[in-house]
């Protein structure tokens, strides 16, 4: 599925629904995501499926990156990435000294070339793009040797009684609040049913096919988040 339509349409609403809808958790594991990733300086990083931005800025704020890259597939939440950077750094909310260079391209084929980062993230994106194996061998093209890959992504508590609240909250809270909010619940039902599909997926063991080594996976709030972290050998 080509998920470009749905996001573009959602930009201007995004950050709201997405802070509202997790009870303001996101930047707490997206920071989470940055403080595992950046224990030591980075000269390059790429941040793909950056959307809105957050996932960069919380890069950014490490002070231990040099340089950002952030890439997406959709204009409008590159626009509003943009505006939230500007708006940000004139607040003295940003670092100053970190450039964060923005590009349109997609994930799985972005044009960049080969061992150009340290670092490699990319939150919440992955589980929205159909060729996975094909991002992952792009991002194993485009980290140095000894680069790491940091994955933040939604997954379901393995709890059992946790699990099924989880799913009622995204079935079918999530959805009716959304068509309210945002004026339609289309994509609020995507991501619950992208979260069950995904399931089906072993990360770690995709990211072993792919060549990476040392995979490790972090979870987050009951385990309703996870951050997958693998390096390139
Ligand atoms: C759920 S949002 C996550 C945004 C951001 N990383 C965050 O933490 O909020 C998913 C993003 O992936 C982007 N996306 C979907 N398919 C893509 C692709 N094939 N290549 C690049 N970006 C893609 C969408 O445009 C959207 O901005």
């Amino acid at each position: 599925m080509n998920t470009e339509p749905m996001f573009s349409s959602i930009a201007p609403r995004y950050d709201f629904c997405n802070h509202l809808f997790s009870f303001g958790l996101d930047f707490y594991w997206r920071k989470k995501t940055a403080s595992l990733c950046c224990n030591q300086p980075i000269e390059a990083a790429l941040d793909m499926c950056c959307g809105t931005g957050d996932m960069a800025f919380a890069l950014a704020r490490t002070g231990q990156v040099k340089t950002i890259t952030a890439c997406d597939i959709s204009l409008p939440m590159l626009d509003c990435a943009k505006c939230k950077y500007k708006k940000n750094q004139n607040r003295g909310q940003l670092p100053v000294s970190v450039p964060i260079n923005w590009l349109h391209c997609p994930a799985q084929n972005t044009g960049l070339p080969d061992a150009s980062f340290d670092l490699i993230t990319c939150a919440f994106g992955l589980r929205n793009i159909s060729d996975i194996d094909g991002t992952l061998k792009e991002i194993h093209r485009l980290l140095k040797p000894g680069g790491k890959v940091c994955i933040l992504e939604f997954f379901l508590p393995q709890n059992k009684l946790l699990r099924s609240i989880h799913q009622f909250y995204l079935c079918h809270i999530m959805p009716l609040a959304a068509r309210w909010i945002a004026g339609t619940p289309g994509p609020w039902y995507y991501l619950a049913h992208s979260i069950e599909q995904w399931e089906k997926i072993n990360l770690p063991e995709l990211l072993a096919q792919a060549s990476f080594r040392d995979i490790t996976v972090h979870p987050l709030t009951f385990s309703s988040v996870r951050i997958t972290a693998a390096w390139k050998e």
